[in-house]
This record gives C-alpha cells, sequence and structure tokens, in this order.
C-alpha cells in the first residue's frame, strides 16, 4: 500500500510526489519520490534525495558497512558526532568502498536492545546517505542519488522517479532491523523463480584454472565434481575471443574455438552428459581497446570529447545510455545463451568509472549520464529475466562491489567478495548478512594457500564459512587428496540437508570476531521454530581457557530441544539464558555445526 502526498511550488511549475510504501508484513517503509514538470520552463534537477528523516538526538552511534576490494562490507562503528557525516559512491557502481547503507543508534544498543533508525538504497550507482547532527541536538539522516556528476535536464511536461530507500525502525537491537530487511528482500524484492529453491551446488573454474583451461581441462573438473555430487559447472573468464588473461577481447562475446573445439554445443553437451548443469561468466558492460567492437565503434566507449579514456584492467565502460548499445549488448548475452542449454549466468562488471561523457546524449545532458547507465543496466537485466525466465543469475562486481538491493531485483544471489579466505569471510559475510538473507550471498569453498592472503584454513572450515551463502566450489577438483574429495561428498549433503533452513530461516549473530578477536558465531532458527543451526568458528585458540559457553537465540524457552550429535535434549530457555557448552577445540581456524531439532517424547 502506498501513501501518496502532492506538494506543488507555484512558482516553478513543479509537482513533488512523496510516496511511502508499507506493507502488512514487515515494519519497513519504503520511500521514494517522483518530480513532475508542471510548468513551462526546462528544470535542471541538480540534488534530489529520496528520504531524509529528522529526529531529536542525545548519544549515540553511526553504524556503516565499508572496506575495499577483497575487504567489502566490514561493520564500521563509530560515535556519531556534531556535524555531517557522509558515505558515499561517485564511482558509477554502489561500490567496494561504501555501502548505501547507514543506521543510527541510541548509546547501548547492541543486537537484542536498543532503538535503531536504518537506511538501505535500491539503488546500483552513485549515492550519498549522510547523518548531521546539529546545534540544537538533532539529528538528519538523508539517501539519495549522489548530486556530485548529477544534473538532470527536466522538460515541461516530464517526471524524474529517485530511486526508492528502504527505512527501517527496530526497538530491539540490531538483531530486529536484520530480520525486518531480510524478511522484506524475500518477501517483496527477489523476485526469482530460485528464491525458495535450493541452488545447484556449482564449480566455478576461476580460481581452478584463471584463464589456463580448454574443454578437456573443464571435463576432467565436471567429471570429478560430478562423481562427488557437485550439480553444475560454471565457466569463468577466458572464453571468448582470444582472451588469455584480464586483457582484452571484452564485447567479441564468440567462443574461442582454440580452447573450446566444438563450442559451446559439444561443451554443454559433454558437461550435461556427465550429469552436470552449465553456467557461463560474462562481462557485457566493458569494451576492451583491442576488440572487433571497439575497433567498430570506439564512440560507444564512454569518453570525453577529445580525451582518450582512461583504460583499467584494460578496458573502458560502455556508453548504455545509448539505446543501440544496450541492444547490442543484450543480443551478443542472448545469442550466446540462445545457443546451448546455459542454466547459469555470472553478470560482472570489473572497473569503475572515470571519464563519464557520451558523445549520444548532447551537451546539455552529460549530468544524466551516471544515472541513465544504471537505468540501461536494470533495462539489460529485465531483458533477460523476461527471456530466460528459468536462467539463474548471479550479478557480480570484482567481487562485491555492486552488491545491492537495486541488483537483487534482478538476481537472487550476488557475488560477495573475491575474496574466498575462511576467515576473512566472516566479516565480510557478516557485514553482508546484517541486511541481506544469506540465501543472496554468493558463497564457495575454495582453495588452500588462499589465493588473496595465503592462508592456510581446515577444508571443513571452508565448507561450514561458505554454507552461509549459495554454497559452491571455486577450485581444481582433479588436484584434491580422495580425504579433501570424500569431504566434499559430505559438504554436498550437508548442504542438501540445511540449505532449506539457511535460505529461509531467521538469522542470529551470537558473536563477532572483529569485536572479541577469538571467535565467530552465527544461528539460523527455522521459521516455526522446530529446528536451529548454530555455526561456532575458533579462529584463535587459546591457552587454558574453559570450555566455551554460547547463548542460543530464537528458539521457544519451554520447548525442549535435542542436538542432533549428542542426542542431549535441553530446554529452549536453558540453551538461551545459560547456554550450551561447546566441546573444546584443538587449533586455530577450526569451525563446528551444531544442529537442534525440536524434540517431542
Ligand atoms: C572478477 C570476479 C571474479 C572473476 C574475475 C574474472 O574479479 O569477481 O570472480 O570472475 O572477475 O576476470
Amino acid at each position: 500500500m502506498t501513501l501518496e502526498l502532492e506538494c506543488r511550488d507555484f512558482l516553478l511549475g513543479l509537482k513533488v510526489i512523496l510516496r511511502y510504501s508499507v506493507f502488512a508484513d514487515s515494519e519497513a517503509i519504503v520511500r521514494s519520490v517522483e518530480l513532475v514538470n508542471e510548468g513551462k520552463e526546462v528544470l535542471y534537477l541538480e540534488r534530489i534525495l529520496s528520504a531524509c528523516v529528522d529526529m531529536d538526538w542525545e548519544n549515540g552511534d553511526l553504524l556503516t558497512l565499508c572496506g575495499s576490494w577483497a575487504r567489502e562490507r566490514h561493520m564500521m562503528r563509530r560515535p556519531l558526532a556534531f556535524g555531517k557525516q557522509l558515505v558515499s559512491s561517485s564511482r558509477g557502481e554502489s561500490g567496494h568502498q561504501d555501502h548505501p547503507f547507514l543506521a543510527v543508534m541510541k548509546q547501548g544498543t547492541g543486537q537484542e536492545q536498543g532503538e535503531v533508525w536504518a537506511m538501505h538504497f535500491v539503488y546500483s550507482g552513485n549515492f550519498i546517505a549522510e547523518a548531521e547532527v546539529s546545534q540544537f541536538d538533532s539529528l538528519r539522516i538523508l539517501m539519495g542519488i549522489n548530486p556530485e556528476g548529477f544534473e538532470w535536464v527536466l522538460n515541461p511536461g516530464e517526471s524524474f522517479t529517485a530511486p526508492e530507500v528502504v527505512c527501517v525502525y527496530s526497538d530491539q537491537g540490531l538483531g530486529k532491523m536484520t530480520h525486518t530487511f531480510h524478511d522484506l528482500y524475500r518477501n517483496h524484492l527477489i523476485r526469482s523463480p530460485y528464491l525458495h529453491k535450493n541452488r545447484p551446488i556449482l564449480i566455478n573454474n576461476w580460481e581452478a584454472t584463471y584463464f589456463d583451461f580448454n574443454t578437456q581441462k573443464l571435463l576432467e573438473i565436471a567429471r570429478e565434481a560430478g562423481k562427488r555430487g557437485i550439480e553444475m559447472l560454471v565457466m569463468d573468464d577466458g572464453w571468448f575471443g582470444k582472451r588469455s588473461m584480464d586483457e582484452g577481447y571484452l564485447g567479441d562475446w564468440k567462443v574461442n574455438e582454440e580452447k573450446l573445439p566444438g563450442g559451446l554445443p559439444f561443451l554443454v553437451e559433454q558437461v550435461n552428459k556427465l550429469g552436470l548443469s552449465f553456467g557461463i561468466w560474462f562481462e557485457p558492460e566493458m569494451v576492451s581497446p583491442n576488440s572487433e567492437l571497439y575497433r567498430a565503434h570506439p564512440d560507444w566507449a564512454m569518453q570525453l570529447p577529445g580525451r582518450e579514456p582512461t583504460q583499467s584492467r584494460a578496458q573502458y565502460v560502455l556508453d548504455l545510455s545509448r539505446p543501440e548499445v544496450v541492444d547490442y549488448v543484450y543480443e551478443s548475452v542472448a545469442a550466446v545463451l540462445r545457443s546451448a542449454p546455459i542454466s547459469y549466468v555470472k553478470w560482472d562488471m570489473n572497473r569503475q568509472m572515470t571519464d563519464v561523457g557520451s558523445g549520444f546524449l548532447g551537451r546539455e545532458h552529460q549530468g544524466e549520464l551516471f544515472h541513465r547507465y544504471v537505468l540501461g543496466v536494470y533495462e539489460l537485466q529485465e531483458r533477460l529475466n523476461r527471456e530466460f525466465p528459468e536462467l539463474l543469475l548471479e550479478n557480480c562486481a570484482s567481487g562485491g562491489a555492486r552488491f545491492d538491493p537495486g541488483m537483487l531485483y534482478y538476481s537472487p544471489q550476488i557475488w560477495c567478495s573475491d575474496d574466498t579466505d575462511a576467515v576473512e569471510r566472516l566479516s565480510i559475510q557478516e557485514g553482508t548478512a546484517l541486511l541481506y538473507p544469506l540465501g543472496a550471498i554468493g558463497a564457495h569453498v575454495s582453495d588452500c594457500p588462499n589465493h588473496i592472503v595465503g592462508r592456510i584454513t581446515p577444508f571443513e572450515t571452508r565448507g561450514h564459512v561458505a554454507m552461509a551463502g549459495t554454497f559452491g566450489y571455486e577450485l581444481d577438483i582433479t588436484k584434491l587428496t580422495e580425504g579433501e574429495k570424500r569431504q566434499i561428498e559430505g559438504q554436498v549433503a550437508l548442504y542438501h540437508q540445511f540449505a532449506p533452513l539457511i535460505r529461509e530461516g531467521d538469522y542470529y549473530r551470537i558473536a563477532s570476531w572483529g569485536e572479541n578477536h577469538r571467535y565467530d558465531c552465527w544461528q539460523v532458527v527455522a521459521k516455526d521454530k522446530s529446528e536451529a543451526l548454530v555455526t561456532y568458528v575458533q579462529v584463535l585458540a587459546e591457552p587454558n581457557c574453559h570450555s566455551r559457553r554460547i547463548c542460543l537465540k530464537g528458539l521457544l524457552p519451554e520447548a525442549k530441544y535435542q542436538v542432533e550429535e549428542t542426542g542431549k535434549v535441553y530446554t529452549g530457555a536453558l540453551l538461551m539464558y545459560g547456554g550450551l557448552l561447546l566441546p573444546r577445540m584443538e587449533g586455530d581456524f577450526q569451525s563446528k555445526m551444531i544442529h537442534l531439532m525440536l524434540f517431542t517424547e
């Protein structure tokens, strides 16, 4: 249900429609703004934010999610001080660095107690989120499209709609805020047919081979993977043009038949014969200087007149404000998907924007390019979903640089980070799960020493951490020991047992290793309280310590729960207020999953 408030500025001839949407099953309010030029003059929009809330304030904190490539969405909590505190992106994507989210909370707010006001932007481009404490101890929080580099020309009769901001209030700490976001996104945002389904357990060849693969290598991986219960092979970057490193051929989406003789139809058929479905990687929004596409249409790359555009990862960004570019990009992706039974697409975007100019838009409209680009991306993904409704789409951007609710509307899962190290992932996934349901978080088990940080963690721990996400593998299975392959079989079975609970349940944060520097713990409880799954990771072993007692959350206090592994039965109250005693573990990076079921005598 949406309340619309119409405001008019008769001098300018401007109508402003403020929209507040509420949902019967949620405490969130979704706010957006539309401007209509009802006058006779052209209006130039230089700043149009989507939500602003003012309140009285005493002491409290600001919570944001920030980071970098391979270190996305770490939680950052700091005292709210006098003046303006800003998080933003002007990179053309929501970004690795800041996330389009902020929360302000009263002093002493924790997981279960305290008041929280949060905003999250349903948008995938430049944004600002700001908290300002004034001279009179009032607080203003606001969110919207970043005004930097933005100017929209609104001709008489035209309208402009600013993207939605999800506003959430919680009087029971961050935990309740998290539940509100998770439920809202599951019930009202993600619309993929995969939302409530187990995702196929995939194996992606990126960390296994990088660009050095051919049909034979992929089939070796698929054959071994199939034997262990893995259900899909995803062919990552390097299958098109003559691309043998991360330079070149983007835009020429034709299979490299030297690597893959017989092309995709042959490869996919062979993979299917091994019992696996097939997925493929694209980076459709980009063009390489050495591509046929760029030679034919140099003006399709974003650029400033008379200047050579800057390369990043040896590529340029396509100007998606041009309809013919959107058509070209769509047709080149769709043609590949039509050529073979492809079940999954990883849609990547690997550079931030510079040289933000369009040869198409005309001088007056250059300030529209950033936003028109995002609209172009949305149109592409809309078309893809329409033509291929059964396709499982996973968005990605250099890891997690465009992990936002805007992209989540088009794809039920998003690759969380290129950092697949189990310990690094604890903080990344904690920050991501603050807002996003676990079923949306792309997570894989990868090889050790980890390719990003060089850390060696047990195979079991890597599995437990990846299971707090979509779950899959990203390693050369043909090089694993028989013992590790057996562990894969065990993890596949665990995934099938727990995926529905992890995907649909309520998520509780029990302990954060970022805070205590020793261990991490989270829990998922079924909506009907019939079962719960606790994951505990001992990051660093401690000398001479007592066994740890973990207080669970979200159970029925009067009910009895049985721990699957030991058969022991406890009341919900005892588990929540007394705690569950964990067996001591030897060594760093150890983990444990504990499954509890409602017990009836
Ligand atoms: C990005 C992605 C990776 C991989 C590479 C391929 O970095 O995040 O997972 O697909 O691109 O070039």
